[in-house]
């Protein structure tokens, strides 16, 4: 029986993660689903963000369903690693060996005045694809410390991990608009001489895809500016953290951006790229669309159905096109959903 370990997390997870496995319980009934602690709901019971029960649990598992984890309660945890981000979501990424980070930001053509780009510049819709690398970087480069007067993050790469996600960029770019464009910050950073050229290496493998690079602080400027010139961005963790971000809001909302994490096989864990969004945890307001997108890229990578993968797309698509709309995406004027109606009306689509 295939297995998903299911991890709400703290804030809006827990109200997000229930509306999307609401969905894959109709989409995929033959899924066995099993919950378990993560982050700052994991330290409170536990004492640690990421009980070994719950790595456990994943490991046993052909994919993991996250909602998100931190929150101000939890900032205040002095050792830094038992803070959720540092103990629980950072360690799951790098034990899971999920190094290729694909983040989707598709403006569906009913959120085009959500965007906050002018709607002449999404006409048609969006679809750009960043592909960020996850598992390296200035996140888990050593050493990392603080002293109280002192601190030190440093930045690693080795030519193996950019040649592992300039392939997945590639190859992403290849089964889509054939474009990739290599985003480093080479005039300063020596991670990024050695990113590209190693990005320039790999291509010659994909002569059909034709390559690009650009510098972040350009490449930040450019989304805003004509988001329709990208395809495919490859990037390393830290840019592709902001730069995720910024393409959300190409697409209305942070609420609408889904997220896969992948590795050599077709384990994967899937989350919103978003947070626990203290400012509305408990309100019932949350746009679960992005988790909900999450569940149809499980459905698309870790167990290859694409069919379902496809039901879920059209039937949130379908919901937008007739109106609804939480906050986040709402104009102002519009009549608004809850999480709850906002997963109703896609489980009714489908
Ligand atoms: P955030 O993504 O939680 O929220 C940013 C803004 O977007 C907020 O105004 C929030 O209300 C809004 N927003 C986010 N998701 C939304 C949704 N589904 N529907 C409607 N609005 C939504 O970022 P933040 O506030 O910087 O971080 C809050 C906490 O979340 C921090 O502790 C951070 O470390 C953590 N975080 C966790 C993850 C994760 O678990 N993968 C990702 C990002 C941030
Ligand atoms: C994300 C988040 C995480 C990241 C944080 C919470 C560690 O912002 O998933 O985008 O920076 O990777
Ligand atoms: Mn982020």
């Amino acid at each position: 029986m295939p297995k998903v370990a299911v991890l709400p997390g703290d804030g809006i997870g827990p109200e997000i993660v229930a509306e999307a496995v609401r969905v894959l319980r109709v989409v995929a009934p033959d899924i066995e689903l099993t919950e378990a602690l993560v982050g700052g709901a994991a330290y409170d019971a536990t004492g640690h963000p990421l009980p070994p029960e719950t790595l456990e649990l994943c490991k046993a598992s052909d994919a993991v369903l996250l909602g998100a984890v931190g929150g101000p309660k939890w900032d205040v945890i002095p050792d830094p690693n038992l803070r959720p981000e540092r103990g629980a979501l950072l360690p799951l990424r790098k034990h899971l060996g999920l190094y290729a980070n694909l983040r989707p930001a598709i403006c569906y053509p009913a959120l085009a005045a959500a965007s906050s780009l002018k709607p002449e510049l999404l006409e048609g819709g969006l679809d750009v694809l960043v592909v960020r690398e996850l598992t390296g970087g200035m996140y888990f480069g050593l050493p990392k410390e603080n002293d109280g007067n002192r601190a030190v993050d440093t930045c690693v790469y080795t030519k193996d991990e950019i040649v592992r996600i300039a392939h997945v960029g590639f190859q992403a770019a290849q089964k889509r608009g054939k474009k990739l464009c290599s985003v480093d910050k080479q005039n300063v950073l020596m991670t990024s001489v050695l990113w590209r050229a190693t990005v320039e290496e790999v291509a010659k493998e994909y002569p059909d895809v034709q390559l690009s690079h650009l510098l972040v602080d350009n490449a930040a400027m450019q989304l805003v500016r004509w988001p329709k010139q990208f395809d495919v961005i490859v990037t390393e963790n830290l840019f592709g953290d902001i730069l995720s971000d910024q393409a959300a809001m190409l697409t209305g909302s942070l609420g609408m951006l889904p997220s896969a994490s992948l590795g050599t096989g077709t384990f994967g864990l899937y989350e919103p790229c978003h947070g626990s969004a203290p400012d509305i945890a408990g309100k019932g307001i949350a746009n679960p669309l992005a988790t909900i997108l999450s569940v149809a890229m499980l459905l698309r990578y870790s167990f290859g159905r694409e069919t379902e993968a496809k039901r879920i797309e059209t039937a949130v698509e379908a919901v937008l096109g007739a109106g609804l709309r939480t906050p986040d995406i709402a104009q102002s004027g519009e009549a608004t959903v809850g999480t709850i109606a906002m997963a109703d009306a896609v489980l009714a689509q489908l």
